[in-house]
Parts: structure tokens; sequence; C-alpha cells
């Protein structure tokens, strides 16, 4: 008998701390909660997930003895936290070990789109280098970034800009104490104020859709949007519609609604950088992310308090 579960896939490494420290069932996702039977699930009281899809109160039901969720990244709008403090479950995340290697992909993924990173390795590869006919790119110091969230990653994003010399705006729910960055009330305003828009808001039921057309058209020609956030946070058909017909100029995509089958029409528009999220993919920051979660896992089954609860 074991009582933990780890759900979703995880490396090698993960695999094997997972099962020196815990000796868990492995399940691919939450439809493998249905193979167990109800003694073996009586018996589980933490679950090391790392699954994309929903892990609702009805899910939590099926194990009836659940005493925490010890999720792997900082994002953890796929659990119910409602349903989870309900039924007295702790729900636990990784954040700050990530920060860095997310605010640095963001900054790489707006130069990258800026400077044609895309074309001008295909140029390289393909050989029309020869042919001198590469347009030229964007500049990206010293332009004015607008960040949607600013959060933990958002402010490590905007301190990186400002050593960019860009002149940093932001919009989150309240004003931040910054070294004299712009506030801005909502998401339109944001846009209107910036050349540029780097999404890092929490996803979730809150921030659906919060990036909607109108912001896209305040924007304006010649803005890029970053997404490192989640896909859920725009309005993607707004998105593709803004792309496709140069109400923005073009747009860096870590994250997509539908993951890991992102829209083909999105993906394939030129003007697009994808990315398959990989914000926090590097072995530092995933060692660090699968160790604070076994860490979170070990406290609340010995009945100590959570190194970093969400609820
Ligand atoms: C994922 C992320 O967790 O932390 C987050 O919220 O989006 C990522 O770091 C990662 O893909 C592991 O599943």
């Amino acid at each position: 008998m074991t009582d933990t579960l780890a759900i979703g896939r995880y490396p090698e490494t993960d695999t094997a701390a997972l099962t020196a420290d815990f000796a868990p069932r492995f399940i691919d996702d939450l439809a493998g909660l249905d193979t167990l039977d109800d003694a073996a699930r009586a018996d589980i009281r933490g679950v090391a997930f790392r699954g994309g899809d929903a892990f609702d109160g009805a899910q939590m039901d099926k194990l009836p003895n659940l005493k925490v969720i010890a999720n792997f990244g900082v994002g953890y709008d796929a659990i119910d936290v409602a349903a989870a403090t309900a039924r007295g479950i702790i729900v636990t995340n990784t954040p700050d070990v990530l920060n860095d290697d997310v605010a640095d992909l963001a900054v790489g993924m707006l130069i990258a789109q800026a400077r044609s990173f895309e074309a001008g390795a295909r140029a390289v590869r393909s050989g029309s280098w020869a042919n001198g006919d590469l347009p030229l790119a964007r500049k990206v110091s010293g332009r004015k970034v607008g960040i949607l969230g600013m959060g933990r990653i958002g402010r490590e994003i905007a301190d990186r800009l400002a050593a960019f010399k860009c002149e940093i705006h932001y919009h989150s729910r309240s004003p931040k104490d910054t070294p004299g960055w712009t506030f801005h009330a909502d998401p339109i305003e944001l846009a209107r104020a910036a050349d540029d828009i780097i999404i890092a808001i929490v996803g979730g039921r809150d921030t659906e859709n919060y990036v909607t057309a109108g912001a896209l058209a305040a924007l304006g020609p010649d803005g890029v949007v970053v997404n490192i956030a989640r896909g859920s946070v725009i309005d993607e058909e707004a998105l593709i519609a803004a792309l496709t017909n140069g109400t923005i100029r073009g747009a860096a995509l870590d994250v997509f609604r539908g993951e890991p089958h992102p829209d083909p029409r999105l993906v394939a528009l030129e003007n697009v950088f994808p990315l398959p999220h990989v914000g926090s993919a590097t072995v530092e920051t995933r060692a660090a992310m699968g160790a604070l979660q076994r860490r979170n896992l070990r406290a609340v089954l010995d009945g100590r308090p959570a190194e970093t609860p969400v609820n």
C-alpha cells in the first residue's frame, strides 16, 4: 500500500526522487483515478500533481482521505482551490524558483520576435543568406514595454527590460511600489501607453480573455504581444485576427489554449514566434521545482506546515 499518488508525466530524475521519498503509485492523468479500487483510493493522503487536466471537487471526492495536492508549477489554475479548501485539502505550488527562467525567456522572446531570429536562422541554414534579401528587423532597447501582471515574474521581467533602457509600464490589481514604473488601471490603458505588451498574469477563471480585441487594437500596428502566462488570458480568436490583418505587428507565445495542440492557424503565422511552453524548462529550475514540490508534500504528510501553500 502507498499513501501517495503521483499524477502526470514526470521526467526520470523526478520519478526517481519521488520513488525514493514516497514510493508513490504513478498515474498519467486524473482518468487514472478510475483504475484504482476503493481501498487503494482511500489510502491516498498526498498527491504530487503534474497534470494539465482539471482537478475539481468531483475528482477530489474520489480520494476521501486526501490531505495535500502538491502542484509542480507556480500556476495552479488546473486545481479548483476553493473545492480543495472546502474539503480540508492543502494545495501547494512552486513559486519563486522559476522567476529567473521565465523572465529570461520573456525578454528573449521579445527580442527573438523583433529581431527575426527564426527567419535569420532559416536564411543561414537554407543558404538564402547569400541573396541578401532579409528584411531589416526592429529595435528592442528603449521601447515602452507594458507588463500585464506585476507579480514576482512580472517584476523580474521589468527589472531586465529596465537594463535594456525600456520605459516600464504595468497593469496589476493595484499600484505597486516600483522604481518609477507607470501604473495603468486596465489592460486597454496599458496597451495604449506601451509599444509592446508582455503578459505575466496568473491564469484561471478570473483572467479568462483578459486581453481583448480592444486591448490589441489599443496596442496598435507597431506592437508585439509576448505571452509567457497562460493561453487562456488572451482572446485567441481576436489575437489571430489582429495578427492576420495587421492590427498588431507580431506575437511571441510560449503558451496556448489547447496545449500541446495549439491552433494551427496561429502557429502558421510568420509574425508569430512560438515556443512549446518552456518558460521553466531548464535542468536547474525543474530540479528546484521538483524538490520544492516534494518538500511541500513531505511537510503536510508529516503534519508540518507546507513551505509554499496557496490556501
Ligand atoms: C509548468 C508552468 O508547471 O509553473 C508553471 O505554472 O506553467 C510551468 O512551469 C511546467 O510546464 C511543468 O509542468
